[in-house]
């Protein structure tokens, strides 16, 4: 198929262009669109065959759910089995980085939620994707809009280099702003599971309901036999080709070791702005922000990941663990995912 590609860069003005992809949508077709966490793959959430055209383009096994984005929170009632916990989440993060699993409805289809009677449900804040759920009039089931086992997109074009000609269309609204897929909360009640973290923090899901719990699977390698509450985890993502291993140290230690490790022409550092100085000419740095700006970091991490898939000679890669509190907890997830838990003290 041929895959139109749209810029989005003036919404008021672009009404026509938006309708036309809504058009897409309602007719059972493929559209990517920018989320303010990652590019989406999206379609009609109330279709069988449009969750299952998804499935066919990523390359994705069709065990693995979708998460329904809607316009409004209370947009949920369509899909979920809602309640009060739902709703004061909402209040305070949505739209936004944040996705409530729930009781499905019948509306939904299992295709969708890949056999499950439970569906995530997200509200996005990005004025593209707002205006595209509005136009369609219908939840969008989105996954990510890369190829399985791929980074995520934090940019059109790197949906287009995994997606082009198999999708319909794909909207080009600029940078994913942060760079990390939503949060992912499972409520029972008012009691919480934390299945991935994101942009809205463990203490901020700790604000609203009365216990969070945190699956194994976020921060630790699950044992082979067990089976995770988010059948996303158990899937080998975000790999880079080089193999990536995570330093855990003193920063002073770890430095020291990067610099070192950096005289090998096969080697890849990913390494902090302020460290850029300290390597030698030839090193092949990838710079991911400064230390203490996890924000940028995690706005980074992906688009860095694809960048170093571009350097066919760097076969080891290296960087920085991550911290666990905050939003590093995010950064701290995806990278042992990258790294297939690869961690080396120095
Ligand atoms: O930020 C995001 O969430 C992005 C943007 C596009 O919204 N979407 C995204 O979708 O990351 P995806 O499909 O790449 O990841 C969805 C995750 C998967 O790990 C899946 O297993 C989990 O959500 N999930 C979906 N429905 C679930 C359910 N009913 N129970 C448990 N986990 C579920
Ligand atoms: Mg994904």
């Amino acid at each position: 198929m041929k895959t139109e590609f749209l810029v989005i860069d003036d919404l008021a003005a672009q009404a026509h262009d938006i309708a036309r992809a809504a058009d897409v949508i309602r007719r059972g077709g493929l559209v990517v669109f920018p989320t303010e966490t990652v590019y989406g793959l999206g379609a009609d959430a109330t279709s069988e065959a449009a969750a299952k055209a998804i499935y066919a383009a990523k390359g994705r096994p069709s065990d693995n759910p979708l998460i329904i984005h809607v316009a409004t929170p209370a947009d949920a009632e369509r899909y979920a089995i809602t309640n009060d916990t739902y709703y004061k989440l909402a209040a305070q993060f949505m739209p936004g980085p944040l996705t409530v699993i729930l009781p499905k409805k019948d509306t939904v289809p299992l295709a969708v939620t890949g056999g499950l009677d439970t569906v995530a449900i997200r509200c996005p804040a990005h004025p593209v994707a707002q205006a595209l759920i509005k136009a369609a009039g219908v939840g969008i089931a989105a996954p990510s809009a890369n190829r399985s086992g791929r980074p995520s997109p934090t940019l059109a074009a790197h949906a287009r280099e995994d997606l082009d000609g198999r999708v319909d269309m794909i909207l080009d609204g600029g940078a994913a702003e942060v760079g990390l897929e939503s949060t992912i909360v499972a409520l029972d009640g008012d009691v919480g599971t934390l299945l991935r973290p994101g942009a809205v923090t463990y203490d901020a899901l700790c604000c609203v309901c009365r216990e969070v719990r945190v699956a194994e699977a976020v921060a630790d390698k699950l044992a082979e036999d067990a089976r995770p509450l988010s059948p996303g985890m158990k899937y080998r993502h975000y790999a880079p080709r080089a193999s990536l291993t995570l330093l855990d140290g003193e920063k002073e230690d770890v430095t020291r070791f990067l610099v070192q490790a950096a005289s090998d022409p096969h080697v890849g550092i990913l390494c902090y702005d302020e460290e850029i100085p300290l390597f030698g000419k030839g090193a092949r740095l990838f710079p991911i922000g400064a230390a203490e700006d996890l924000g940028a970091q995690a706005h980074r991490f992906f688009a860095v990941l694809r960048e170093v898939d571009a350097h066919p000679e760097i076969t080891a890669l290296y960087a920085h663990l991550p911290p666990k509190d905050g939003l590093g907890l995010a950064l701290f997830n995806r990278s042992i995912r990258a790294a297939a838990h690869t961690i080396k003290k120095v």
